[in-house]
């Protein structure tokens, strides 16, 4: 039984429904159907004393709805910034980003609080649990808010625990369970609020190979349940769960050839 179906609330149908069909109408002049993501000149950049750092330079792409991306890139090419953009953690410097019709770099902070919400499920390299709470109340927290009873958030929380596969791991502490299975956890917190976008920045990071793969399996889940994912990872062996595959050097994205003569480049031997 899929028991993501029931756990959350349906994600603002009329709101989401007045965005898309404003976004389709104005994209159906030029497109047959608008992409799920799109970004037009994306930029962001840091101030760092005198200097200024581009961590995303100008990042131009579609992603269709309903596939499972890897996105790649050497340590300081953009990742997480990227991610963290779709995700309205951050802002831009300048350009566009449309998410299931929602042009997020012109949303307002409550507009973009009620996206983050509704639209997404956060996953990240360190878990990031509450260590005083047991896994089906982390899995619960991000429901204290919204108005849903205890016993409503615990009969969600379990069910969410159960699709991940630790039904019987949900009255333990972070400390009591395995890397993998505190990924999980934080996985299943992610989907409360039944997200159709997952973006997971190195889940896999501070995990060991055997239960790397079992996340990057757990999301391909994920992806068959009809979500879009997008993952960061370095590892080529957790991309290859992945539908597509982007990759990014100095900001920005770049074919898989340019790609591979940049890496390789990077990873030579100097000449002593
Ligand atoms: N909050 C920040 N302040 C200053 N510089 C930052 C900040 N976040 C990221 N950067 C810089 O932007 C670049 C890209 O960072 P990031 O997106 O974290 O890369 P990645 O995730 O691919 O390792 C790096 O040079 C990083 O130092
Ligand atoms: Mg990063």
């Amino acid at each position: 039984m899929n028991t993501l179906t029931k756990a959350g609330p349906a994600a603002a149908p009329q709101e989401t429904a007045t965005l898309q069909t404003k976004a389709t109408a104005a994209a159906a002049h030029t497109a047959q159907v608008a992409p799920f993501i799109a970004t037009t000149n994306l930029r962001k950049s840091f101030q760092m004393g005198p200097t200024m750092v581009h961590a995303l330079a100008g990042v131009n792409m579609t992603i269709e709805g309903g596939t499972f991306q890897a996105i790649m890139g050497p340590s300081g090419s953009g990742k997480s910034t990227l991610l963290y953009l779709l995700g309205g953690l951050d802002r831009p410097t300048a350009g566009h980003i449309i998410v299931g019709g929602h042009e997020i770099d012109k949303l307002d902070e409550n507009a973009l609080a009620a996206y983050r919400r509704r639209f997404i499920g956060f996953v990240f390299q360190s878990f990031n649990l509450i260590p005083s709470l047991s896994a089906w109340e982390n899995v619960a927290f991000p429901m204290r808010f919204a108005g849903i009873s205890r016993r409503e958030r615990q009969k969600r929380a379990f069910a969410l625990l159960e699709r991940v596969g630790l039904a019987d791991r949900r009255s333990h502490k972070p400390t009591e369970l395995s890397g993998g299975q505190q990924q999980r956890v934080a996985i299943a917190r992610s989907l409360v609020n039944e997200p159709r976008l997952v973006l997971a920045d190195e889940p896999t990071g501070n995990l060991d190979t055997a239960s790397g793969q079992s996340i990057m399996e757990l999301l391909a889940e994920l992806h068959r349940d009809g979500r879009t994912i997008l993952v960061v990872t370095h590892d080529p062996r957790m991309a290859a769960y992945a539908t597509h595959q982007i990759f990014l050097l100095d900001g920005r994205v770049v074919s898989e050839e340019i790609y591979r003569e940049g890496t390789e480049l990077a990873h030579a031997p100097t000449p002593s």
